[in-house]
C-alpha cells in the first residue's frame, strides 16, 4: 500500500486560525457537487474530473507512439506553451537526472520550444539539433497559438531538411483539437499521427490527456504508474464528502482564509531543486485559474535553500501579505553524506556523516519557524516520495482543489479570457490580415 500526500495546516499557527479554517471547509462542502456533477461556471471544461479513469482506454495507444518515437529518433522535442507544455515538463524534471545529457544511463533527450519566441534560444536550439536524431511532439489545442506555430514551422523545416519529409512525417506526432485550427489541418495534409485533446478539457487541466502522457512517456516514465496516483487521489479528494480529511478541500480553505486575512501572495516552495518546473506548473494553475475579475491570489514561487539568499529577506521581513505553501518530500534515496576531516578547518565536523538531506530537512524545519515568526502562515504538503505515483497523485491533488479554491472565490476556474489582450495587440502590431485597423491605433499611441 503507497503513502498518500497530505495536507499539514500546522505551520499556519495562530496567524490564520484554524477554526475559520474548518468553517470554511465545511461550508465549501456544497462545492464538490458542483464540481463532480458540473453545476458551476465553466462546466462545459470538467472533463479533467474524470481524467483519470477515462484516460486508461488511451494508454495503449499512447505507450505504442511513445515506443516508437523512441526507437526511430534519440531526442525529442516537445513543442507547446502554458497547458500544453508546463505539466508534461513538472512531471519529466522532477524525475529525470539532475544532468540528463552527462547522465552515467543515456536517457531519451527531451528538448522544449514554443514556450517563448525568443530569436537566440531557437537559434541555438537548432545548432544542437543539427547533430540529433530528433523526432518532435507539437501541442497546441486551438492549434492555432503563435510561439507553438512558429517553433513548428521552423522544426519541421529543420527536420524535413535533415532526414527528408516522409521519414519526417513518421516522426512527428500532433497533439490537438479532433477537427479545428491549423495544426489540424496540417497534420491531415501530412499524414502525421495525431492524438486528440478533448473538448472539454482546458489546456491547464490536461496533463493526463496525451498533451502529458505522451512526452512523459517519450522520456521514459511509466504512464500507468502516475494515472494510478491521479486514481489514488480522486478517492481521498472528489470521491471524499468529509470536509475535516479531504485535502483538496482543506487547502483550498486554508488559502482562501488566508487570502481574506490579506494574504494576497502565495509563495510556492519547494527544498528539492528537481520541483522547480512544477511550481512553474502550479503557478499556472492556479494564476490562469483565479487571476480574474479583480480576484485572485497572486501564485509565486521560490526555491530553497538557493532563495534564502535573494528571496529569503523580504519574505522573512518584508510587506506581510505572504502565505506559504511548502512542498515537502519525505523521504529520497540514501546518496551523500558529508565526510569527516581530520583537521576540520571549514568547522563542518559538526554535521560529518549526516546526509545531505537530513541539513536540508533542519533547514525546511527551521526556515518555516523563521517564517511564522516572521508572521507567514504556512501550508505543507507532505509527499512521501519524488516518485511518479507520488508526481500523480500532486498533479490531481492540485488540479481538483484549484477548482474547489475558484468557486470559493466565485470566479470560473476553467477559463482565461485575459489572455487574449496581449495577442491582439500584438498581431495589430505585426498586420495580421483583420487586424490592421487596430494596428494603426496602437501605433499613435506609440507616438
Ligand atoms: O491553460 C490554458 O488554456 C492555456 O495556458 C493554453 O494551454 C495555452 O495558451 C496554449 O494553448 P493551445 O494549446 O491552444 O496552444
Amino acid at each position: 500500500m503507497k503513502e498518500n500526500i497530505s495536507v499539514n495546516l500546522a505551520g499556519l499557527a495562530n496567524l490564520i486560525p484554524s477554526e475559520e479554517v474548518a468553517a470554511l471547509a465545511h461550508k465549501s462542502q456544497a462545492l464538490l457537487e458542483t464540481v463532480n456533477s458540473g453545476t458551476g461556471a465553466g462546466n462545459d471544461f470538467l472533463g479533467w474530473v474524470r481524467l483519470p479513469e477515462n484516460i486508461q482506454a488511451q494508454l495503449d495507444s499512447i505507450e505504442k507512439a511513445a515506443k516508437h518515437l523512441r526507437s526511430v529518433s534519440s531526442a525529442t522535442v516537445i513543442i507547446g506553451i502554458g497547458g500544453s507544455y508546463l505539466g508534461a515538463r513538472a512531471v519529466i524534471e522532477a524525475l529525470s537526472h539532475s544532468f540528463p545529457d552527462k547522465a552515467p544511463k543515456k536517457q531519451h533527450e527531451i528538448f522544449y520550444a514554443g514556450h517563448n519566441i525568443c530569436e537566440d534560444y531557437m537559434a541555438e536550439l537548432l545548432e544542437v539539433l543539427e547533430n540529433k536524431n530528433y523526432s518532435i511532439v507539437v501541442i497546441s489545442k486551438s492549434g492555432t497559438t503563435t510561439e507553438p506555430a512558429i517553433a513548428f514551422r521552423l522544426l519541421k523545416d529543420h527536420l524535413e531538411r535533415k532526414v527528408g519529409k516522409s521519414v519526417a512525417a513518421d516522426r512527428i506526432v500532433a497533439i490537438t483539437d479532433a477537427k479545428k485550427g491549423a495544426l489540424r489541418s496540417l497534420a491531415d495534409i501530412n499524414g502525421y499521427d495525431t492524438f486528440v485533446i478533448p473538448d472539454d478539457v482546458g489546456g491547464r487541466y490536461s496533463v493526463l490527456t496525451p498533451v502529458g502522457l505522451l512526452p512523459i512517456a517519450i522520456a521514459g516514465f511509466d504512464i500507468r504508474e502516475f494515472v494510478k496516483g491521479a486514481v489514488s487521489m480522486t478517492a481521498l479528494t472528489r470521491d471524499n464528502k468529509n470536509p475535516d480529511t479531504n485535502p483538496a478541500l482543506l487547502y483550498a480553505s486554508a488559502r482562501n482564509t488566508s487570502l481574506r486575512s490579506g494574504k494576497s501572495v502565495e509563495v510556492l516552495v519547494n527544498y528539492h531543486s528537481k520541483l522547480h518546473y512544477f511550481a512553474e506548473w502550479w503557478k499556472q494553475l492556479y494564476g490562469e485559474s483565479e487571476g480574474k475579475d479583480g480576484k485572485g491570489i497572486f501564485p509565486a514561487s521560490v526555491d530553497l535553500t538557493t532563495d534564502l539568499h535573494s528571496m529569503g529577506q523580504y519574505i522573512q521581513d518584508g510587506q506581510r501579505f505572504l502565505l506559504e505553501t511548502v512542498l515537502s518530500v519525505r523521504s529520497l534515496a540514501d546518496r551523500v553524506r558529508i565526510p569527516q576531516e581530520k583537521d576540520d578547518a571549514d568547522q563542518l565536523n559538526y554535521i560529518a556523516g549526516k546526509r545531505l538531506s537530513e541539513v536540508n530537512k533542519n533547514a525546511e524545519t527551521g526556515t518555516i519557524i523563521a517564517h511564522n515568526d516572521g508572521k507567514v502562515p504556512v501550508i505543507s504538503i507532505q509527499v512521501p516520495a519524488l516518485d511518479i505515483f507520488s508526481i500523480g497523485q500532486l498533479v490531481y491533488f492540485f488540479e481538483y482543489a484549484c477548482a474547489l479554491s475558484g468557486y470559493i472565490l466565485d470566479v470560473n476556474p476553467f477559463d482565461q479570457p485575459g489572455v487574449e489582450a496581449y495577442k491582439k495587440n500584438m498581431f495589430a502590431l505585426l498586420n495580421k490580415p483583420g487586424f490592421e485597423e487596430a494596428g494603426k491605433k496602437l501605433r499613435e499611441r506609440l507616438k
